[in-house]
């Protein structure tokens, strides 16, 4: 909304909250617009799209993105993930500009580092890493069926933090599964320590390694895909490319950051290894430079310290 932007936000609310759209508000000093609906729901999914027949661009975020989950509700997440991209793809019938979220997950377990687009995808390790493959197959197909189509699938390595204002962030329904909002809610007391889950993989430290993108470089390069897919010419074929910072860090690294910037000590205890885990992944950045020309501005540091800022305000008002 701040590139100029006008935006009608599409979600069924089912892990989020309509209070994000007073933190938009006071960002943007703007009014998206809302519509609250399950994209599982194909007729209305159509009609919104008949309705609003100006879209020219469609951000696609919504699915189901809980990995533990879908191990254990695979049917449900091929259901909401897929059918949602399907029904969404059926209601554009004119020229679309199509963002995708990916994940890194599509590259399953890897051996060689920095991950790069050609690094071959394997069978994901979740039913929710599966989905997104199969998004990425389907859009695939469709762009070289559909010449109204085109279409860019971003593979997010690990997206943490919140915009700096701390208006609007991250507040999961459930207990949070995934490292950072574990750590900032442990640390504000409304979760237990954290477990650090191994400290016997074969890297220095002995915990696992990823790439941490903060989300407001995240954001920065959708809109940088936006403008990538209005340049290319109708027929392209799809583009995938990593969303990372190319640079690994360890669960104790993301430790030792957090409490130089929150000025906190981290409770936490070393624990087994979680089942499913890949010991170290870090993207290769090469591709979005140069095809998006863009670049992280964030560290680690910086990321940590928005999500704090985030997790204490966002305590205080609930609270
Ligand atoms: C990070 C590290 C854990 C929690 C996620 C998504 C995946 C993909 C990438 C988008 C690991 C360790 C965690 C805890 C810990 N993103 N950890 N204690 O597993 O890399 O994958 O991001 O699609 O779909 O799930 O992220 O944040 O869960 O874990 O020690 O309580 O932190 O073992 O090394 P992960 P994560």
């Amino acid at each position: 909304m701040n590139k100029g932007y006008q935006v009608l936000i599409l979600d069924d609310l089912s892990n989020s909250s309509l209070e994000v759209l007073e933190g938009i508000r006071k960002i943007t000093s703007n009014e998206p617009l809302f519509v609250q609906l399950d994209l599982k729901e194909q007729d209305k999914v159509k009609q919104l799209f008949e309705e609003h027949y100006d879209i020219d661009s469609v951000l696609h975020f919504a699915a189901s993105k809980a990995v533990g989950e879908s191990v254990k509700k695979p049917i449900d997440y091929y259901q909401n993930n897929i059918t949602g991209l399907l029904n969404l793809i059926q209601s554009l019938s004119h020229p679309i500009n199509f963002v995708f979220s990916s994940s890194c997950t599509v590259y399953g377990q890897v051996s060689e580092l920095p991950i790069t687009e050609s690094t071959p995808t394997q069978r994901p390790e979740s039913p929710y890493g599966n989905t997104k493959k199969i998004c990425e197959e389907i859009i695939e197909d469709a762009v070289l069926a559909e010449s109204n189509l085109k279409a860019i699938c971003l593979r997010y390595f690990n997206p943490i933090g919140a915009h700096p204002s701390g208006m609007i962030g991250e507040n999961p329904k459930d207990v949070p599964q995934n490292l950072v909002p574990f750590v900032t809610q442990s640390a504000i007391g409304k979760l237990p320590p954290l477990t650090v889950y191994g400290n016997d993989y074969p890297t220095p430290d002995g915990t696992c390694i990823r790439d941490y993108i903060h989300v407001m470089d995240l954001a920065e390069a959708h809109c940088a895909a936006l403008e990538y897919c209005e340049q290319q010419a109708s027929g392209s074929d799809m583009s995938v490319v990593n969303l990372g910072t190319g640079k690994g860090y360890s669960v104790l690294e993301v430790i030792t950051s957090f409490e130089r910037v929150s000025g906190r000590d981290l409770n936490y205890t070393i624990g087994p290894r979680r089942e499913g885990d890949i010991i170290a992944a870090f993207a290769s950045i090469e591709k979005a430079q140069k095809v998006l020309n863009w670049t992280p501005k964030y560290n680690l540091d910086d990321a940590l310290a928005s999500a704090w800022i985030w997790e204490q305000k966002n305590n205080s008002e609930t609270n």
